[in-house]
């Protein structure tokens, strides 16, 4: 048995690793059935989900306070958890409310921590600091809830690497040109180019435009002209602690504007990754296309061929990386930095910025 992972980390470690006041995707909407007792490890700490009565999430700490059993292997009594080793039982907030041990005395530890949920755009996002929740630091990715579930797709990867070489990739589409195959290869448009990027206090957007002949076969037979050239366009927005917005869109009009996903044959993407341990990390995605909305059988392809790609092609050179890197401090290793790396660079610092804010340094 492998008891090297506690599931119960030394809180300052976890801060000094972590940004932990912030929402964490932990696990997708359809992942928690009204009956399921679901788990997951999320920034090193197991994690148990499930639905009231009402469907309403809860998220509690994964362990009994008595023995420390994982509270997933016990089973349900209406919305209380009852644990599976001596029979605790626990209501949605953490508290004990029932032991069949002696006079049934409840004794005052017996409480398991809870989490802040919420339950928005097809995720569960939890907050895993100390602090109050903040609802308000989740941003808005509303363009997701807008218009037919037909048009919508969400998927789940688990990816053996540090969540930030997540971001990096996600901040540098430069590697489109290289990585990826027909499907979204941009055929080494983007590496010359610089990527306008902005910052602001909380986020850090970047942007390229550029042309190619054909489009990649995510966007081309939907164009006028499969094989004609094409005007096209990536505008990307990193937010705390791990969230990347992508919309991508490809026109054969001449259009005398920038470009977006009202002029455009595009989608509107939500990378959102969460660590699981060091080398581990939870990488959820959602997308809502702007095209052959109400088409049901082309969105379960289109989100099939999504995963696919992020699994076997970004996937796999991510944990390729990792395992070459043996570490998660990637700036330890001295990396050659060239123009693509702006973006990402940003985020790592801007990141590094918030968590030695948080931990009051
Ligand atoms: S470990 Fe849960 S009741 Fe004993
Ligand atoms: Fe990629």
């Amino acid at each position: 048995m492998d008891i090297r992972v506690q599931h119960q980390p030394n809180k300052a470690a976890l801060a000094e690793t972590y940004l932990l006041n912030a929402w964490y995707v932990g696990a997708l909407s359809s992942e928690v059935g009204p009956e399921a007792l679901f788990h997951r490890i999320l920034l090193e700490t197991s994690v148990l989900f499930y639905r009231k009565a009402d469907g309403t999430a809860v998220a509690l700490h994964d362990r009994c306070p008595h023995r420390f059993a994982p509270l997933h292997l016990g089973t349900r009594n209406g919305d209380q958890v009852v644990c599976k080793y001596h029979g605790l039982e626990f209501d949605c907030s953490g508290q004990c409310t029932h032991s069949p041990h002696g006079n049934g005395n409840i004794p005052k530890a017996a409480l398991v921590r809870s989490f802040p949920v919420l339950e928005r755009y097809g995720f569960i996002w939890v907050w895993m600091g100390e602090e109050p929740a903040d609802e308000s630091l989740l941003p808005d990715f509303g363009y997701l809830d807008d218009g037919p579930d037909t048009a919508l797709g969400h998927t789940y990867l688990h990816v053996k690497c540090h969540y930030e070489l997540i971001s990096d990739n996600v901040m540098d589409l430069s590697h489109v040109d290289h990585l990826h195959g027909d499907f979204l290869c941009t055929k080494g448009t983007l590496s010359p180019l610089m990527a306008k990027v902005r910052e602001t206090p909380r986020s850090v957007q970047a942007r390229w435009d550029w042309t190619q002949r054909p489009a990649s076969l995510l966007f081309s037979p939907y164009l006028p002209d499969p094989a004609g050239e094409t005007q096209l366009f990536f505008d990307i927005t990193w937010t705390p602690p791990a969230n990347i917005q992508l919309s991508v869109g490809a026109t054969q009009d001449k259009v005398n504007e920038p470009l977006g996903l009202h002029n455009t044959v595009g989608q509107y993407d939500l990378h959102t990754v969460t660590p699981e341990t060091d080398g581990t990390t939870h990488y959820f995605f959602a997308t809502r296309r702007n095209h052959l909305v109400d088409d049901a059988a082309h969105n379960e392809h289109m989100i099939q061929i999504l995963h696919d790609t992020f699994q076997n092609e970004d996937g796999a050179m991510l944990e390729a990386v990792q395992a070459e890197m043996r570490t998660s401090d990637f700036f330890s290793l001295n990396p050659v930095l060239m123009s693509n790396d702006i973006a990402p660079v940003k985020v790592r610092r801007l990141l590094n910025k918030l968590k030695a804010a948080e931990a009051g340094d």
